[in-house]
């Protein structure tokens, strides 16, 4: 099954984990980049990242590179912001991009996920099979230390699927 792991990362732990999960089941992988993104330093991130949220904004994203026509797995990776999924993803999910496709899900988050998986889900088109979401707590010590716990993940819904 040719898959795409699609991330948002703000602060490099979801990006570090998808790359990683990509590597370990033979997968591409490819960063979400906002054009206009927040400073990742200091509490005015989350005081910029929650409004974002808050409000409901799509910030705007460098084009994707990756051709999501491409592949039947999607694995879509964000941080928990405000106890639900990032605005990039937001952003992501109303480009309309990702139809027909199986889509699983992944977060990283700091002992908050809140409803996370679950607003990913209701925001997801139905057009697309969800197989399944997971979270990892990021502890500050070392995010890889869930590497072949999301590998094995992975590898199951795609034998099963
Ligand atoms: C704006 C903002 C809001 C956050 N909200 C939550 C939250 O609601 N619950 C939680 O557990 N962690 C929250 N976090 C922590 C991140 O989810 C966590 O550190 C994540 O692993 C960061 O991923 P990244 O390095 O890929 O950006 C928040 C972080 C930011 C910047």
């Amino acid at each position: 099954m040719k898959t795409l792991v699609l991330c948002y990362s703000l602060e490099g732990n979801t990006k570090v984990l998808g790359e990683a999960l990509a590597q370990g089941i033979d997968a591409e992988f490819e960063r979400l980049i906002v054009k206009k993104e927040i400073k990742s330093k200091g509490f005015g991130k989350f005081i910029w990242g929650g409004r974002q949220v808050f409000m409901g904004k799509t910030p705007e994203i460098e084009e994707i590179k990756a051709d999501i026509d491409e592949y039947d797995l999607i694995i879509v990776g964000t941080p928990v912001w405000a106890f639900t999924y990032a605005p990039a993803i937001r952003t992501l999910l109303s480009l309309g991009l990702i139809n027909n496709k199986k889509v699983a899900f992944f977060c990283t988050h700091e002992g908050g996920p809140g409803k996370t998986i679950k607003n990913f889900v209701s925001s997801l088109d139905e057009s697309n099979k969800f197989l399944s979401g997971i979270d990892l707590l990021n502890d500050k010590k070392d995010i890889l230390q869930h590497r072949e716990r999301i590998i094995e993940w992975a590898k199951g819904l795609i034998s099963e699927s």
